[in-house]
């Protein structure tokens, strides 16, 4: 029998190996979109997701403030930079199974589970290319310590998808698009062709994340009769514990759908 497609989305979350669980989330997701384009829908099925991915032995996951801080100018601070890089993929992977696995009580368009799975394909085509680059600098992932704090959002938001589009696309993988084009400055400085590409791949396919983000949230407002922007403010309050940091990149946040009034109000907002 055909596995369900929160069948695979277990399969991928249960799967603990970072280069079989991304080999899974892409084999899966060409089964999916095989199918769509066939005209046959995979049937979503049912599932109860563990609290917490499976993950390797190694990288060691230490709290935020224990890991630690690498001059970005120097060689090891760039593979520092990109294993970091590779753990927020290898995250992302799983937090998009995660939302298809855990939300089947929310009664979505099929549209919405071709955005996730083609974002969880993306999440794993990047972390590839992360692990790419640290082998050639004769690393890989699971060498370096890495942030144990990356699942705390997704625990947070178990039972509030509102609450999980708003933390997780619109304001983590938002960041994400602030925060890239320094870094590419940075590999390009140090001439590193490989990275460079890599995460111009990455920069570009992220913008299409968020605004999946953006779309699936703006549409359960308008199913809930919720007006968009206070709602926003109030989940991303309830749900991330920290101000929200400039300078953005308001052209790409744009791109993504995201406008300013929903991210201003929230920066210097100590009040959580
Ligand atoms: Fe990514
Ligand atoms: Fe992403």
């Amino acid at each position: 029998m055909t596995p369900t497609l929160r069948d695979m989305a277990m399969t991928v979350l249960t799967t603990a190996d970072p280069i079989e669980k991304t080999a899974l989330s892409r084999e899966y997701a060409q089964v999916w979109r095989d199918a769509r384009a066939a005209g046959r829908d995979i049937p979503l099925g049912t599932a109860q997701p563990p609290d917490y991915p499976a993950r390797p032995s190694q990288p060691e996951l230490l709290p935020p403030r224990d890991v630690p801080m690498r001059k970005p100018g120097t060689p090891e601070g760039r593979i520092a930079m990109l294993h970091a890089i590779a753990h927020i993929e290898l995250n992302a992977v799983d937090l998009h199974w995660d939302v298809i696995a855990r939300f089947g009580d929310v009664d979505f368009p099929m549209g919405f589970y071709d955005d996730w799975v083609q974002a969880a394909d993306d999440e794993s085509k990047h972390f590839s290319l992360m692990e790419a680059c640290l082998r050639g600098h004769g690393s890989h992932y699971g060498a370096l310590p890495a942030h144990a704090g990356m699942w705390v959002s997704a625990v947070d938001t178990k039972d509030d998808i509102m609450g999980r589009l708003a933390v997780v696309p619109m304001v983590l993988e938002a960041r994400g698009l602030d925060v890239t084009p320094g870094m590419i400055g940075l590999f390009k400085q140090a001439k590193d062709a490989d990275a460079v590409a890599a995460l111009e791949v990455i920069y570009a396919e992220e913008v299409a994340h968020v605004a999946y983000g953006s779309r699936w949230f703006h549409f359960l407002c308008g199913r809930n009769n919720l007006d968009p922007t206070p709602t926003f403010h109030a989940l991303v309050r309830k749900y991330f514990h920290a101000a929200l940091k400039p300078p953005f990149n308001e052209e790409k946040r744009a791109e993504a759908g995201i406008a300013p009034d929903f991210y201003w109000p929230l920066v210097e907002d100590t009040a959580r």
